[in-house]
């Protein structure tokens, strides 16, 4: 038997499959019609016409209600923003608290503290890797405005039972929908099941237009103060104005060329969507057949986009550490993820409550039981990321399925080769 490249054998592959351009002619001429239209940009801070951006950006945003039928689509440039604009549009500010997952890319918190609230972090389903909503009631307080919930890797996260608790308790609901275009609970699309969702168009993910986002609503308050918030909207209100608030803006605004890539992206979305589920169907039989390894679990009624493939590795069964399994992966033309990020509350900045300076801003307005910074508040979550969870870039475009029996051979070599592998744990 070939042995494990890691050992000094010949790997399965000899390098790992690089990320391809998906992009092609439909994207470079809907660039180039803008060039040469000269309208790179048509939003104005005022409030006429085009205080809500040009044809381009109208036409994205109305693709995008058509698509996740839901009834507004505001576009930003980043989901990073789309999170921030999300939460002032819920008139969030400093003195409330937001509860998050703390499994995930850290713009999902950064976009409260930015608005001067405070993150709470509530620990995830060890199946799902999403909010465990039987965990949110016991960290929500009078300061409690919203939950912010993450479809993380691709997997909608228990939005009927994060809408019950939500209604009971009067919170708004917010989705980071950035890695779940196109995934489903019962039809209903993720991102439009909350009060408010966000997209990303960031290069990494399953369409993008370089750097871009979406933040969708069915309620006409709130995306009137996503288009505020956007577009320095308190320029464009005079005395008389009807606004739940306050609000302060920023330049959040797409520019008509990202929005003619992201039209063209968007028609490609179903598209890179089947193949993807084509991929992860084969991969989730693979897994059910392995010992000590553990696939995706999609909960009944739901749809999974794989925007990532996370899976569980167990130790005892292998005898090898994680580590080395991820490493004798590697050298067998197959990086992994070992872990996802790490649990955000360990961040520095959570950890001694400073940012901007060592200002104690905005930890210092609320009483500090809620503010769950230390190792050991979410064991869950330390579990999957310090111990378990492996991550897999292996639904995306140019991956076919020789790529995936290829993945597969290199798991069942390094399983045939564990005893001589564990002299490197
Ligand atoms: C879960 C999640 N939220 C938010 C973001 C931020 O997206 P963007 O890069 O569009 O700002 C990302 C991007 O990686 C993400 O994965």
């Amino acid at each position: 038997m070939n042995k494990c490249a890691v050992l000094g054998g010949t790997p399965v592959r000899e390098n790992a499959i690089p990320w391809v351009n998906t992009m092609d002619d439909s994207e470079l001429n809907a660039v180039i019609e803008v060039m040469k239209s000269g309208n790179l940009s048509a939003f104005l801070a005022n409030s006429g016409e085009k205080f809500c951006g040009g044809e381009k950006v109208r036409e994205l945003e109305l693709n995008f209600c058509k698509r996740f039928k839901v009834k507004h689509a505001i576009s930003v440039n980043s989901a990073t923003t789309g999170l921030q604009v999300a939460v002032a549009a819920c008139n969030i500010g400093p003195g409330d608290e937001v509860l998050v997952s703390p499994y995930t890319m850290v713009a999902s918190a950064s976009a409260i503290l930015l608005n001067g609230a405070v993150p709470v972090f509530v620990d995830i389903d060890p199946e799902t890797y999403t909010m465990n909503p039987e965990e949110i009631e016991k960290w929500i307080t009078p300061h409690t405005k919203a939950i912010l919930t993450v479809n993380i890797f691709g997997l909608p996260s228990n939005l009927p039972r994060i809408m019950e608790i939500a209604k009971k308790h009067n919170l708004y609901v917010i989705e980071d929908n950035a890695q779940a275009p196109g995934a489903t609970i019962n039809g209903e699309e993720a991102g439009t099941i909350s009060d408010i969702g966000v997209y990303s168009l960031n290069y990494h993910k399953i369409i993008h237009s370089g750097e871009g986002g979406i933040v969708v609503t069915n309620n006409d308050k709130l995306a009137r103060n996503c288009q505020m918030v956007r577009n320095h909207g308190e320029i464009a209100l005079d005395e008389t104005a009807d606004m739940e608030t306050y609000i302060v803006g920023s330049n959040y605004r797409m520019s008509e060329l990202h929005a003619a890539i992201g039209i063209e992206q968007l028609k490609k979305l179903d598209g890179f969507l089947a193949k993807r589920r084509e991929l992860a169907e084969r991969i989730n039989r693979e897994f059910k057949k392995r010992e000590g390894l553990c696939g995706v679990h999609i909960p009944e009624g739901y749809t999974h986009s794989y925007y990532i493939y996370p899976f569980r590795f167990d130790k005892d069964v292998w005898g090898i550490s994680r580590k080395v399994f991820a490493e004798a992966m590697k050298a067998e033309g197959f990086p992994l993820g070992v872990g996802y990020v790490k649990p955000i509350y360990l961040i520095n900045l959570y950890k001694h409550k400073h940012i901007h300076n060592e200002t104690t801003y905005p930890f210092a307005f609320i009483d500090p039981p809620t503010q769950n910074y230390s190792k050991g508040m979410c064991p869950i979550v330390e579990r999957m990321h310090f111990e378990e969870l492996l991550t897999a870039d292996i639904c995306r475009y140019p991956y076919e399925m020789e790529d995936i029996e290829d993945f597969f051979e290199a798991i069942d070599k390094i399983w045939g080769q564990r005893e001589e592998l564990q002299k490197l744990s």
